[in-house]
């Protein structure tokens, strides 16, 4: 007999929660660093370039409540595919997971090499590298380009999504929802 407790079908409000807010602003992020002019020394931190260190002071703090909130609840098992298709969602879903953390990780440290104050309102960052460290231009290029990386797996991660709901119409997308 089988009595282990049937696995839920949908995630938690939690994870929802979390899941959903970090897209939005991951999304926004990319939007402000790509419209925002470009930095340069002497460049101040005003208008978009404000914008980005505000919107990045809450992402590092959510997602470092998210992988606490991961490490200790597992994730659904997979709902319509199996096989090669549920390894190649789960390698990527931990390329999110890591590009998550180490894009902001970079862009935190690009910002405290500035000596720019990361965070909103009584909500700052303390500085993770030396003001005027000389990896500080080359660790703001990594930053960028691993951005542009993040884009592009969260793009193939949303057309998934999509081929799961329109296509195959098997629910995954309900439960994250
Ligand atoms: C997932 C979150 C993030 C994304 C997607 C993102 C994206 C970007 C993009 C696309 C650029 C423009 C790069 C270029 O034009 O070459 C940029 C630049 C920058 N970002 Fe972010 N960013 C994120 C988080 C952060 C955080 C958390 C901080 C600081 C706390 C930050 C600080 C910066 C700085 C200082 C630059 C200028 C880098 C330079 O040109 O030297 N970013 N970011
Ligand atoms: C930048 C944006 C996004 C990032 C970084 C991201 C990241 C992730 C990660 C890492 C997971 C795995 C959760 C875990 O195993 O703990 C996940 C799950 C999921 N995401 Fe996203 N996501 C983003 C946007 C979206 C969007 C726009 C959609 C809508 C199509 C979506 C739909 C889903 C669904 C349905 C799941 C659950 C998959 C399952 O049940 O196996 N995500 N997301």
């Amino acid at each position: 007999m089988n009595d282990a407790a049937p696995s839920p079908d949908r995630y938690t409000a939690v994870a929802k929660l979390l899941h959903w807010s970090i897209a939005l602003m991951i999304v926004l992020q990319l939007i402000i660093g790509w419209t925002m002019p470009e930095v340069h020394r002497g460049t101040l931190p005003e208008g978009k370039i404000a914008w980005h260190l505000g919107i990045g002071s809450i992402i590092v703090l959510l997602v470092a409540l998210r992988v606490i909130w991961r490490m200790t609840h597992a994730p659904l098992p997979a709902a319509g595919d199996s096989g090669w298709s549920h390894r190649l969602a789960q390698a990527n879903h931990l390329l999110l997971y890591l590009l998550m953390i180490v894009v902001p990780v970079l862009g935190w440290a690009n910002a405290s090499a500035r000596h720019w104050t990361v965070g909103v309102g009584w909500f700052e960052l303390p500085a993770i590298m030396t003001a005027g460290a000389k990896i500080g231009p080359l660790v703001g290029d990594i930053h960028g380009w691993l951005a542009e990386v993040l884009a592009v797996l969260a793009g193939l991660h949303v057309l998934a999504g999509a081929y799961h709901h329109f296509v195959r119409r098997d629910g995954t997308l309900r439960r994250m929802w």
